[in-house]
Formats: structure tokens, sequence, C-alpha cells
């Protein structure tokens, strides 16, 4: 589910290349590396560590190895302990196959058996040793052809890059699942799970789809289906440059992509807003149009964050569109029976494209007989090229764990489809003029919030210590609330709920005294006095408040312990300005209470395992 980086030259040492690579792919999440090359005098030579690759690094500095093939791997322990002996690559029992793997193998104990019947002993407690010897029992002199015959048999997830000392010039790659792409340069081929590990020696690249596999040599590459059939795949550009992949004088990539929001913003409505007639046009959607203006039901499907931009969406087009919404997490959508009737529409959201229930419930959604419409940020994912239709968030590379400009890019997206939709049906030119300008005026008024970073870093400071916190929202700001519960709890580690205001006294009332603090998102809008009266309940139980409130404002000021104002927006637009505050005080309660803050403990960038 972490990291593959694999590479092919005639005769340079790519073990720097695959160092690089696994540290672009650090920001995934990861408890273990580990690299294997093909040394000249045609042995594996292998290292790894759990851990950091700071410690690889030092690993291979002290017993270096070198040679012109390679593979390398960031682990996310899904079968065994992150240790050095469950860390990839993992080699076949001869010692001559190294093989790195993202993803699950279902049937790996039915696998691992039926080897140990024919006399194979296992090392490691992963499913990924079970792949190695699997493509060695079916090894003679051609690696590509093991692999096909391997993973004939094999059910489950996979991302794999292997090699073998046998065939020294030699990268397989194989994917079902869990993302692969592979890398044209000047005198290399590449494959990883990730471009970001690429980008630094090419932008031209080949995406494999599900049950496709790549043979690449020194001399060129070719790819085929897992069943050997010759297939022609399109080569693409990756826009993206250097500086994304770089902390710019942050020091950390949240805080960037924090900073980052006032253009990711702009660059999720760029083109996409026309202020004559008051509407937007979304390209993705343009051969969805009718559909989407005459569906009578929208079901929005994503985890996480996404699944908060969701919710957050739902009230949008309801609001917005008069179109019936329902939000449903992915992992229950996947395996429930779901209901979809003709006209059905499916959004789904995510950041990396690539989450597996996600993809899963999309597949699910396809089969029964709805529309899918991709809200997707990685380009060229998976999401986005098994879905219907789509529209890039264009936030771009998202690296810190937390999501943060993924998040606001993905409610401007939705806020330009309700729009949309409410043009399609009963706003008038008027109002979504309206709608426009207020919009547009969003990026400069993110920036005005990023201007008040210094108070918003004291409070965040200040609170640092306590371990639990109470998020509270009404609505469009209840999905906020859930958001910047979650934000604090993945890198800080602070326990924290959200809740709509209006529930905390039917449970969550019984938690509040003096060492609770509470986060209320309380803008001047329709629910602006009941939300106040939920201040009193807080106060009058001993709480401190933490208020996000519109500028002006002295009711809030009067009741709270620390508040922070945004500016006035439509009350649709307010999420992509109120979370902004909660992402910078979960970020300095992380900092300050010195924590990993983009690489937070357990979590993985793209969940690509169930
Ligand atoms: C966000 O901060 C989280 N790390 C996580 O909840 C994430 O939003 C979720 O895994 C969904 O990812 P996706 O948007 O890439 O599908
Ligand atoms: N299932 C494999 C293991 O536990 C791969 C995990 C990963 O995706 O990093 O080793």
């Amino acid at each position: 589910m972490c990291g593959i980086i694999g590479c092919v030259t005639r005769s340079r040492d790519i073990v720097p290349v695959l160092i690089e690579g696994l540290k672009r792919v650090e920001y995934r999440g990861y408890d273990s590396a580990g690299i294997a090359a093909i040394e000249r005098g045609g042995e594996l030579g292998i290292r790894k560590v759990e851990g950091k690759i700071d410690k690889l690094v030092a690993l291979v500095d002290e017993h270096p190895i070198e040679g012109p093939t390679g593979v390398g791997h960031t682990r996310w322990a899904t079968h065994g302990v992150p240790s050095e002996l469950n860390a990839h690559p993992q080699t076949d029992a001869t010692g001559k196959i190294a093989l790195v793997h993202n993803g699950i193998v279902e049937n790996y104990n039915a696998l691992r058996r039926s080897l140990e019947a024919k006399g194979y002993a296992f090392r490691s407690e992963t499913d990924t040793e079970v792949l190695a010897n699997l493509i060695s029992e079916n090894y003679d002199g051609n690696l590509e052809a093991a692999v096909q015959a391997a993973f004939a048999g094999v059910q489950g997830a996979y991302g794999i890059a292997v090699i073998c000392a046998d065939e020294p010039g030699k990268l397989v790659g194989a994917r079902n699942g869990s993302p692969l792409v592979v890398g044209i340069g000047a005198d290399a081929y590449y494959v990883a799970s990730d471009v970001a590990a690429l980008v630094r020696h090419t932008r031209d690249v080949v995406y494999l789809d599900d049950l496709e596999m790549v043979v690449a040599t020194p001399d060129g590459f070719s790819t085929t289906t897992l069943e050997n059939e010759d297939i022609t795949k399109d080569i693409e550009k990756v826009t993206w440059n250097i500086d994304m992949i770089e902390k710019n004088g942050f020091p950390h990539f949240m805080l960037k992509e924090i900073f980052e929001q006032e253009r990711t913003v702009q660059d999720a409505m760029r083109g996409r807003l026309i202020a004559a007639a008051g509407d937007a046009i979304l390209g993705g959607l343009r051969d969805h149009r009718r559909a989407l203006q005459n569906a009578e039901r929208i079901i929005i499907i994503a985890c996480g964050t996404s699944w908060h931009s969701a919710l957050i969406g739902e009230y949008m087009i309801e609001d917005l569109g008069r179109i019936s919404v329902e939000v449903e997490y992915a992992s229950e959508f996947r395996y429930r029976n779901p209901v979809i009737n003709p006209g059905d529409i499916a959004i789904v959201i995510s950041q990396s494209g690539e989450t597996l229930d996600t993809l899963a419930a999309m597949t699910e959604a396809q089969r029964r007989g709805a529309t899918v419409i991709g809200i997707v940020n990685v380009v060229g994912s998976t999401i986005a090229r098994q879905s219907d239709g789509g529209v890039y968030t264009h936030a771009g590379l998202e690296i810190g764990v937390a999501s943060t400009k993924a998040f606001t890019s993905q409610l401007t997206v939705l806020a330009a489809m309700a729009l949309m939709l409410g043009r399609s049906r009963d706003i008038s030119v008027t109002e979504g003029r309206q709608i426009v300008r207020a919009m547009e005026a969003i990026p400069g008024q993110i920036a005005e919030i990023l201007s008040r970073h210094e108070s918003i870093k004291d409070i965040g400071t200040r609170y640092a210590r306590h371990t639990n916190f109470l998020y509270l929202g009404r609505g469009y700001n209840f999905p906020v609330a859930l958001e910047g519960a979650l934000k604090l709890k993945e890198i800080s580690y602070i326990h924290a709920e959200g809740y709509p205001a209006a529930e905390m006294k039917h449970g969550p009332i019984a938690l509040i005294d003096e060492r609770m603090p509470v986060v209320v998102i309380a803008p001047q809008d329709a629910f602006y006095e009941k939300i106040l009266s939920n201040m009193q309940e807080v106060k009058a139980r001993g709480g401190r408040i933490i208020a996000i409130t519109s500028e002006g404002d002295d009711q809030v000021e009067k009741m709270a312990d620390d508040v922070i104002e945004i500016p006035r927006t439509l009350p649709h637009l307010t999420p992509i300005l109120s979370v902004i505050p909660l992402q910078l005080l979960a970020y300095h309660m992380a900092v300050e209470r010195d924590c990993h803050v983009d690489q937070p403990r357990n979590l993985a960038k793209s969940v690509t395992v169930e």
C-alpha cells in the first residue's frame, strides 16, 4: 500500500535512484524499507531496515551495494509485524528472485500451504514471500512467463516489481488493484507506485491498468496483459514540476499545502465559472449534463476527509440543485445491497484516486447501472480512469498524509457542480451571478485567514497539552467539525470528536468540564442564534471555547475564550474558509507535541487495502 520503485539501466548504478525514489514516496507513510540490486557478479544484494529511510541510507553507506537493475520498497505492514525480516524486497528460496509488493494476497494461506507441501520453507510472515516463491516455482529461465503463471492463481490486490539474478538486465512489474506506473527515461526505465518517485528522472509515463504487466530492459519496454496478450499503451506527460515535491522553505509539507490553498482553490475554479451567465461549466461532465439534470437521486461515495466533502456536497447539491442526495462510506456501500434506480448518478470523491474501498464501491455502482462521476485529484489515477465522467480538482501533488488543500479543492468543485445543477433547474441568472462573485472572492478571503496565522498558532500552542477536544458545527459547518476533529486526531494523536452542535445535549455534553476544550464553528448564518445557545450550554458547564466566527462579530467574542474570525461569504461556501483555521490549529498542536506531522503514525496516504 506504500511505495514501490524499480529501475533498469545498461551500466549506471541505480542504488541512488532507488533511495531517492523511496524518499519521494516517504510521505505515503510506512514502517520499514528496503532495496535490492543485481550486483556485477550476478548476485542479489539486499539491504532492509525496520524504520525510516535514513536508517536504510546509513546501512547502505556502511555496507554498499551497487548494480544497474534493482527494486526498492517502503512497507505498510499488513501480514506480520514491521521488522527487517518482513520488510521487502522478499526473496524466493533460491535467493535469486527479489520482489517488492504493495497490497494484500487474499488467498495467501492456501498458496503458502501448497508451497509448503512442495517443500518450501518460509522465513517471513508476509504474503509477499509467498508470491516470491510462487514465481520461483513457475520459473524456467523467463521471469515474465513465471510472473504470468504465478499470478494466474493469486487473489487480492497487488502492485509488484520483481527482478531475477539469472536475468540481470530485466525488470518486471504487474498490477491488480494497486497502482503501478512505468517511467521512460533517457537511459533507464522505471516502475513505481507513484509518479512522485519518478518525476526527477522523467515526465513520460505509462499507467498500467489492472491485470497488466510490463517488462523493461535497458533497450526498451513492452506491456502485456497477465495472460500474455500484447497491449499498446499511450505515453502520457506528467505535468507536475519539481517544486511540488519540495518543501520550499516550509518546515512541513502540511503547512506548505495549507498555505497553497489560496492558489489551489483558484485552480479548482479556473475556467469553470461563467460570470455573465452566472453558471459553471465542467468539461468532464459535458456528456453527462442531461443525465445529471434529470437525475432523481445522486449518491456520493467516499472515505475519510473526502467523505466529509461528500457531506458538504450533499447540502450544496440539495440546496442549489434541488436533487435528492445520499452520502455513503465507500466501505459500507460496497458490501451492502444498495438500491440503484435507473438514472441514478454516483459521485465518487477521492484525492488519491486509488482508495481501494472507493474503487470497489464505484465498480459496484457501475455494475448496478449508475453513471459514475469522479472528483479526483491525482491525474491518471485508477478512479479517474475508470469513472464515466469526472472533474479533476487540480490541487497538485498533496504530500502531507493529512489532507488539506485537496479538501478545499473538492469543496470548490462541488460548489461549481451545485451551481451548474442549480442553473439547469431553478436558480436565476441573478442568483447565479451572485454565487460566481462569491466564489471568485474566496481565494482572497483564504489569504486573509492565512494572514492571521500567528494568532492561530498561538492558540494551537496554548491548547496543545489537552487530551480531548469536541468540535461542534451546524448546517454546512457540521461536516467541517468532523473534519477539524479528524485533522487533530490524525496528526496530534489527541482524541477529538465532531458533532452537529445540537446533538451535544443528547450525550456528549456529559463529557464537558474545564478540561474539555470545545471548538465551535459559529459564523453568522441561519444557525447563528442556535449555536450561541449551544455555546451557552458549554460555558454553563465550565467548558473552554475556541470559536470560529464571522468578521466583526461581538456576541461570540463575549462567550468564547479564544476567537478566530473568518471573512463573510455565502453559507454554502463557508466551509472552504472555516476549515482553514482548524487545519492550522491541528498543525500547531501537533508541532507543539513533537509529532510527525507529514507522516503520522499508522497512517498511509492512499489506502489501497481493505
Ligand atoms: C485525510 O486526512 C486522511 N488521511 C484520509 O481520511 C483520506 O481522506 C481517506 O483515506 C480518503 O482518501 P482519498 O481521498 O485519497 O480517497
Ligand atoms: N502485504 C504486504 C506485507 O505486509 C505488503 C504491504 C504493503 O502494501 O506495503 O508485507
